[in-house]
């Protein structure tokens, strides 16, 4: 593994959940391999998890960290190739992942999508040119298309949780006032298919995901029918994909309620935070005994010392 930027530059997924929940029984097992050894970590985007998360994972492996918000502190960066850089942005994108390498070992970058460029976007732009320019592994804090640290910990959790040898895992889009990225729901999508579950994204007509990553995944417009029998259920919200970056309608009544829960398997419920309550979902969800979100919070530590473990080990 050279970098981490998706799920799919695990080697060996069940292998990787396996040994990162190991890893949450003893943290400080190798508390000296990062010991002399430092992490970047560059944040172009608010955080309270990601930013804890990594920095707890890499205390636990005896790293060293150096944080940067990059959106105010750095120099607005520069990207196009061959340019005249006479414009507001002071510095070039290859200067700066190779200055960035000369005082670190590795660098985790957290820079969303801009939901008003499909193209950008989808080319993951900051991420690719960073590990173009860097000499030192890149890994994503959740980049334009995906989130996998997220989908990662995600897959602990439902380890941990599942009583079936085939879960019912539904993804629901919810409500939300402002357009948000995509990168959660494709990196969980793109998740659960290396698990044995039986997997339905539920959505309102106009939220389909890129079909690229929902694949042959049954699309459920009924809420409702998809939750019966659900065994976990993962809200989130997303903007459109097809009329990029906006809110094509407002579905309050695709909210999660306590009412709508009663229709599952007794179903954990899941998301990722931030979440915005009596919006996304009622208070009785989010408050409930099965509710895994904290939870979810908590292996984000196990799945990022994983990745950090791994990198280390790669030299
Ligand atoms: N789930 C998640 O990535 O949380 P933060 O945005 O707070 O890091």
């Amino acid at each position: 593994m050279k970098h981490f930027l998706t799920l799919d530059d695990l080697p060996n997924f069940h292998q990787a959940v396996a040994e990162a929940r190991a890893l949450k029984i003893q943290p400080f097992a190798e508390e000296h391999l990062g010991r002399h050894k430092t992490l970047g970590m560059l944040f172009f985007n608010p955080s309270l998890r990601t930013r804890l998360s990594t920095q707890k994972a890499a205390q636990h492996l005896g790293i060293q960290t150096m944080v940067m918000n990059f959106s105010n502190e750095g120099w607005a960066l520069e990207f196009e190739k061959g340019t005249k850089m006479d414009g507001l942005r002071s510095e070039h994108i290859k200067e700066a992942a190779a200055v960035v390498s000369q005082y670190c070992d590795m660098v985790a970058i957290r820079a969303f999508a801009s939901l008003s460029d499909k193209e950008n976007d989808e080319a993951e732009q900051v991420l690719t040119q960073f590990a173009e320019y860097a000499s030192i592994p890149v890994i994503n804090m959740e980049s334009a298309t995906a989130h996998p640290l997220q989908a990662f910990a995600d897959a602990i959790t439902i380890q941990e949780h599942s009583t079936k040898k085939r879960p019912k895992i539904v993804l629901t889009w919810a409500p939300h006032p402002k357009a948000l990225p995509h990168a959660v729901a494709n990196s969980f999508t793109r998740m659960v298919k290396n698990i044995e579950a039986d997997f339905v994204i539920a959505q309102p007509k106009g939220y389909e995901l890129n079909p690229d990553i929902t694949g042959n995944t049954p699309l459920v417009f009924n809420q409702e029918e998809a939750l019966e029998g659900a065994d976990f259920v993962y809200a989130k919200n997303w903007c459109s994909y097809s009329d990029y970056g906006k809110i094509v309608r407002t579905d309050d009544e695709w909210m999660l309620t306590t009412e709508k829960m009663k229709l599952t398997d007794q179903a954990k419920f899941m998301h990722c935070l931030p979440i915005r309550r009596n919006i996304v979902v009622a208070d009785g969800v989010l408050d409930h005994p099965n509710s895994l979100v904290i939870e979810q919070a908590n292996n984000r530590t196990f799945s990022a010392q994983w990745v950090l473990k791994k990198l280390l080990q790669n030299g």
